[in-house]
């Protein structure tokens, strides 16, 4: 299964719900990697890996498209191990502003695609973490992956932000990749006691979106996590959030998720 995690909001928790969810994946046995598709690259250092010189990553693998020396390279080059058993990650790196002109110019849209179909005969899980941007990089992963999840961070401002995404994710799946599924909506950073989330929630589910339970409260722990660069997951397994984050991912691998995700395809023609 491949999965991207998008919206063009920043600080909504993409990398964290990428990186937590491909955690649980590998703590229930599952071979999962994590596509670093942002230059901002906090996913590669939240697995362990920063600021490292001469890697190969997102980036290197881009640039082999264009310079033809994909041939010299097995997909498998480009993942690197991290400190977890089960845990990879192909890392980002800033080489990727550079490139992003050229790969657009050059028509390099289709290339993740074939890239994580290759990894995906090596690997059970991918999860794609993307830029706070609609551009060639987060463009590619939609292009690339089967399901994509919407983190939403309770701010009743993003809601318009969001059916605006819904509609371009929906294009996306019309011109690139029919087998597109908008997984559902991931509430992220919710607090029962405040009022502003939890009108925020229920906007959204007046309009039926699809949201996904649990909703992920915040804590300062998440940050902590980021520091000490373990997924909460790994650093707190019994935590209340690391808790969510297992019943989050248990609830999107049911068939009544697939369902339900099915059913969004109607929605999302809005
Ligand atoms: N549930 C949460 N509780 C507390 N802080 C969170 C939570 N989720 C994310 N954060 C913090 O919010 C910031 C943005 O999260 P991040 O996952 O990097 O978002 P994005 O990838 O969408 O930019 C980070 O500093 C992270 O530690
Ligand atoms: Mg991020």
């Amino acid at each position: 299964m491949i999965r991207a995690i998008f919206n063009r909001k920043g600080g909504v928790g993409k990398s964290t719900i990428c990186c937590n969810l491909a955690a649980v994946a590998a703590t229930q046995g599952k071979k999962a990697l994590v596509i670093d598709l942002d230059q901002q690259s906090n996913s590669s250092s939240y697995l362990g890996h920063d600021g490292e010189d001469n890697v190969v990553g997102t980036a290197e693998f881009f640039d082999s498209t264009i310079n033809f020396s994909y041939a010299d390279f097995q997909p498998d080059d480009f993942v690197r191990k991290t400190a977890f058993e089960n845990l990879f990650v192909v890392t980002a790196s800033r080489s990727l502003i550079d490139l992003e002109s050229k790969l657009a110019s050059r028509h390099k849209i289709y290339k993740l695609r074939e890239f994580l179909q290759k990894l995906s005969d090596i690997y059970d899980e991918i999860y794609i973490d993307t830029p706070p941007v609609m551009n060639f990089y987060s463009l590619s992963a939609l292009i690339a992956c089967e399901r994509c999840l919407i983190p939403f961070d309770c701010d009743i401002f993003s809601r318009d932000a969001l059916f605006e995404l819904l509609k371009n994710i929906q294009e996306v799946k019309e011109d690139h990749n029919r087998d597109l599924l908008i997984e559902g909506i991931v509430i992220n950073q919710f607090s029962a006691q405040a009022r502003l989330p939890g009108e925020a929630v229920d906007e959204l589910l007046k309009e039926q979106l699809p949201i996904l339970q649990p909703y992920i409260s915040s804590s300062v722990k998440i940050r902590e996590s980021h520091r000490a660069a373990q997924p909460l997951v790994f650093m707190l397994p019994r935590h209340k959030i690391s808790q969510q984050f297992a019943d989050l991912y248990q609830n999107l691998n049911t068939p009544a998720a697939e369902v339900a995700a099915k059913s969004l395809e109607t929605l999302s023609a809005i």
